[in-house]
């Protein structure tokens, strides 16, 4: 949980015990798997986005908490097959999946996550729901589809950069600020909307400056792996864009196929020196300062000042 927000409590272990239902087996060897898994969630940010929104209309309730837990349960399946597509081998401080049980058992793994998901949103009996639930999470997969296949291009625009992280992270919280905001009119619906998008966005640039200058302890996952793979984030772009016609070719080497442990090591340093994160971080804080301009139109409550602390917590945040 996000530490800003202890008034959520209660709603959080609602969407904790929400989850865990969900992924309940009457299988006990599939059962077993399940609680070796330990709690299966991370900071909660999509939840506690939807609840807070929820807050600042009149109140979450049950169905709140289960469309929560779906996001939640969507977006660590989204986890668990990008760690082993990755080879990540810490994950919200713990080994990976893919690492504990293997390739196979995380693949189905995330796909049993994914469909528990879907048939607990379907339960609630609104086809809009399950639609939009359905179209956020293939834009996921599209998104990472998008990613993986621009690795290594030198020139990928930021636009498109920005279309790939729309994609595979702002959807969902775009989603979470919608379900959020489902007592609420039209207005207010696209207001909470834009706000989980532009929150998204921030949130994705933080944690591709993260992955190349966080602390691996405090982050709980496996860093710079974005290098290893190849991937141009916001940092690597703006170095690019910045760098002398003469000296391009030889960046383009050094950042995009940088290989082993000294050769990234020396592409994150070179990243960080050329001021890449810093700039990337300034898009960041910028977009956080257009979610928050969104939340005008909310009823002003103090469950909208904790929308405000968190569009900023994700953007001082480093881990
Ligand atoms: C990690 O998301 C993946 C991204 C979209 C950047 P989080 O940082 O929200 O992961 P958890 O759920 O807290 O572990
Ligand atoms: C992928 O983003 C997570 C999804 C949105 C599917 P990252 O690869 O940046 O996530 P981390 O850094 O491993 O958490
Ligand atoms: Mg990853
Ligand atoms: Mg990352």
């Amino acid at each position: 949980m996000i530490a800003a927000l202890p008034a959520l409590a209660d709603h959080l272990a609602a969407v904790e015990g929400a989850m865990t239902a969900a992924l309940a087996s009457r299988e006990p060897r599939v059962a077993t798997l399940i609680g070796q898994l330990g709690p299966f969630h991370g900071k909660l940010l999509r939840p506690s986005l939807c609840l807070l929104v929820a807050e600042s209309l009149g109140g979450a309730d049950t169905r709140h908490h289960a469309l929560g837990a779906a996001l939640e349960l969507i977006h660590s399946a989204t986890l668990v097959h990008d760690d082993l597509i990755d080879d990540a081998g810490t994950r919200r401080g713990r080994d990976t999946a893919h690492v504990t049980h293997g390739n196979t058992t995380a693949v189905l793994l995330g796909d049993f996550m994914y469909t528990r998901a879907f048939s607990m949103v379907a339960e609630l009996g609104e086809l809009e729901l399950v639609t939009r639930l359905c179209a956020a999470t293939n834009t996921v997969c599209e998104g990472e589809l998008h990613q993986q296949m621009s690795a290594r291009d030198a020139d990928l625009s930021e636009d498109e950069y920005r279309r790939i992280i729309y994609g595979k992270t702002a959807a969902l919280t775009e989603l979470a600020g919608f379900f959020g905001a489902l007592a609420g009119d039209e207005p207010v619906r696209r207001a909470a909307a834009a706000f989980g998008r532009d929150l998204g966005m921030a949130f994705q640039i933080v944690d591709d400056c993260l992955d190349l200058s966080g602390d691996p302890q405090k982050v709980g996952k496996t860093l710079a792996t974005d290098l290893e793979r190849g991937r141009v984030t916001l940092p690597l772009i703006r170095v690019l864009a910045a760098a002398l016609p003469e000296e391009r070719a030889n960046l383009e080497q050094r950042l995009l196929r940088a290989e082993g442990r000294e050769q990234v090591e020396s592409a994150r340093r070179l990243i960080a020196e050329r001021g890449g994160v810093a700039s990337a971080m300034t898009t960041a804080r910028e977009l956080a300062a257009a979610a928050k301009a969104h939340l005008l139109r909310l009823p002003d409550s103090t469950a909208r000042t904790q929308l405000a602390e968190l569009a900023d917590f994700v953007v001082a945040r480093d881990f």
